[in-house]
């Protein structure tokens, strides 16, 4: 099982120039699971919050593709603040970690790069069956 502290930022590859950056991932290169699917919240209200779920399998690289927002991860022993506010940086979220998201900017862009496609049966959304599964 993963903890927070196995939830790393990573620096993205960035090709600068004076018309401006582009930051590039590809699959088994820049990010180390296959991309499945690809989703980004946007239009978040301010102080709203998101998340409060786990999951079993999936892996995710979290990038603030514009302004910032707030991550609070949680390995059911340790809880690790992680705020995002650069489209150079990914987090990257590992199994079985429960998550939660504030802190929206306005007009943020919260892009997901996700090793599965979506499953219901993936996610762990009450709390104390995420600790139950931590602590089996
Ligand atoms: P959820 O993952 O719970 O959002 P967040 O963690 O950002 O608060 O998803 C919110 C809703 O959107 C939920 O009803 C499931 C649906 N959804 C999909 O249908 N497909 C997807 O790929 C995602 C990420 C969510």
């Amino acid at each position: 099982m993963y903890s927070v502290e196995d939830c790393k930022i990573i620096d993205l590859p960035v090709i600068h120039s004076e018309q401006g950056k582009i930051s590039v991932l590809q699959n088994h290169e820049t990010i180390p699971f296959d991309i499945k699917r690809v989703y980004y919240l946007y239009d978040v209200p301010m102080n709203s919050e998101r998340g409060g779920h786990g999951h079993y399998e999936l892996e995710q690289y979290v990038i603030a593709a514009s302004g910032s927002f707030t991550f609070i991860l949680d390995d059911g022993h340790s809880k690790k603040e992680v705020f995002l506010n650069h489209p150079n940086k990914a987090l990257h979220i590992k199994p079985g970690i429960w998550r939660e998201m504030k802190d929206f900017s306005s007009g943020s862009v919260c892009l997901v790069l996700a090793s599965m496609e979506y499953t219901e049966e993936d996610y762990m959304r009450d709390y104390n069956d995420f600790k139950k599964y931590r602590n089996a």
